[in-house]
């Protein structure tokens, strides 16, 4: 890669869905293949950071030069991203992480016996949420997949979870989303203001969001 601008940063990056078990067979999971955290990653590492990718199950190749931590639900997740947390200069969540989980995850395989099962789901932990309570010099960098409101939902996010930047993504427009190779995304900075991107390759949208953090890295130096 042509540009080593991110040489002697340390860059977390979560990709792909987490899974939550129901019992030893079945969870509850949802579309994110991982290409968007995979692309990020690998794009990073290409720039010279030194990348720690903790990733929910993909089947996408590792990225050359990167750590992988592997993990399959929320709770894990959130034990690894916590901690490297102090280490790191950046942390990017494309992760889609699951909001609830099995309250109980039962022993044995569920046998079909009602007409209708109910499992009950809990809260699990917003790992982004307590990163920006937590951070101190890092930079925050989150997404949003929404399928309506975007830009208020997203918005909200930013503010709530205390991110610099939050990457908008429609999930709903066909290019953009889960489990293809290209997105459409709008990003929203701290101070307000918002790009809007094309529909571009998930690359290429790696490429400016580390363009951005760049920047906002030399402005904190
Ligand atoms: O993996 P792909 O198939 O390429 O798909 C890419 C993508 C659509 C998954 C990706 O572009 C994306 O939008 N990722 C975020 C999906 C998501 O879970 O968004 P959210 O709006 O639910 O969460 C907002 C942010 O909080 C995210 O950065 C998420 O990682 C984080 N979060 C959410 C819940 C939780 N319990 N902990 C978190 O840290």
């Amino acid at each position: 890669h042509k540009r080593q601008d991110l040489l002697n940063k340390r860059i977390l990056i979560t990709a792909a869905g987490t899974r939550e078990p129901i019992d030893p067979v079945r969870y509850v999971g949802n579309r994110s293949s991982g290409k968007m955290g995979y692309a990020l990653a690998e794009t990073a590492a290409k720039r010279g950071a030194e990348v720690i990718l903790v990733s929910g199950p993909s089947n996408l190749p590792i990225p050359q030069g990167v750590t992988i931590k592997k993990v399959e639900t929320a709770a894990q997740m959130h034990a690894a991203v916590l901690s490297e947390f102090d280490t790191v200069d950046v942390v990017i969540k494309a992760a889609a992480v699951a909001d609830y989980r099995p309250e109980l995850i039962a022993e044995q395989k569920i046998k079909k016996t009602g007409d209708t099962l109910t499992i009950n789901l809990v809260k699990n932990p917003d790992i982004l949420r307590e990163l920006g309570q937590q951070k101190k010099r890092q930079l925050l960098v989150g997404f949003a997949a929404e399928t309506e409101d975007l830009i208020t939902h997203a918005r909200e996010k930013l503010t709530r979870k205390n991110l610099d930047m939050i990457v908008a993504n429609d999930v709903t427009l066909p290019g953009a989303g889960f489990n293809i190779d290209t997105n459409i995304v709008k990003i929203i900075h701290k101070n307000g203001t918002i790009e809007e991107l094309p529909q571009l390759r998930k690359q290429q949208i790696a490429e400016i969001i580390l363009d951005k953090i760049c920047i906002m890295l030399t402005k904190s130096i």
